[in-house]
């Protein structure tokens, strides 16, 4: 499956889906990186493995929707047939979301539901909790719903810090994107209404996978 990244900056989580994406057997191959932020890192790490990058400058644009159709043309272009967002910082409109519906996932810094949008981990610190983690889903045009493909619990350890719980959580990150990509390009993701039920087989085979050992 063709896949295009939009990302806006440093681009870890991209680089954990080149890595995946160059395993022998793996279902997806990245068609295209585009990042609305000319300056990302991101954009160097995807030309260093040989794959075309884009920026698109979301600020030469005088509407969402015009950036958004640039976007559309570009990805179309490429033959991409499924989006990974990966730390992509910029709200897309609701025409963009329903022209890609079902064939877009985003990664969150939270155990979605809980801890949509901005300073993710200074409000789990906030609220005490003691279990966070990360989750990716399908896009919807409310920002960070829509239905979960796959999460990974991370542990809030006493003395942590808004920095050194984003680092733990970012290596389950790049643990979980390349499985739950892997899951959809495979086929092996389907929705019922709006939750994303995977095929029962390959569930129980990735079992381990879904909480791996991060600590
Ligand atoms: C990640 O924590 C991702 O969950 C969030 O933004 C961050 C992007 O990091 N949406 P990177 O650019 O992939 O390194």
């Amino acid at each position: 499956m063709k896949v295009g990244i939009l990302i806006s900056g440093r681009g870890s989580n991209l680089k954990s889906l080149i890595d995946a994406c160059a395993t022998p057997g793996y279902p997806a191959e990245i068609a295209l990186v585009i990042s609305n932020r000319p300056e990302a890192p991101g954009l160097g790490i995807a030309r260093a493995a040989g794959i075309p990058a884009l920026a698109i400058d979301h600020k030469l644009f005088a509407t969402r929707e015009a950036f958004d159709a640039e976007l559309d043309k570009a990805l179309r272009a490429a033959g991409v047939e499924l989006i990974c967002n990966a730390g992509f910082m910029r709200i897309l409109s609701d025409g963009f979301v329903e022209a890609w519906r079902d064939r877009q996932l985003n990664i969150h810094p939270s155990l979605l539901p809980a801890f949509k949008g901005l300073k993710v981990h200074e409000r789990v610190l906030e609220a005490g909790v003691r279990i966070t983690g990360c989750t990716v889903h399908i896009v919807r045009p409310a920002m960070d719903e829509g239905p979960i493909v796959a999460q990974v619990a991370v542990p809030v350890q006493p003395g942590d810090t808004a920095e050194t719980l984003a680092d733990r959580v970012l290596a389950a990150e790049h643990k979980l994107y390349p499985l739950a990509l892997k899951l959809v390009a495979g086929g092996h993701v389907r929705l019922e209404g709006e939750r994303a039920i995977i095929d029962g087989a390959v569930a129980k085979a990735q079992a381990p996978l879904f909480v791996p050992d991060i600590s």
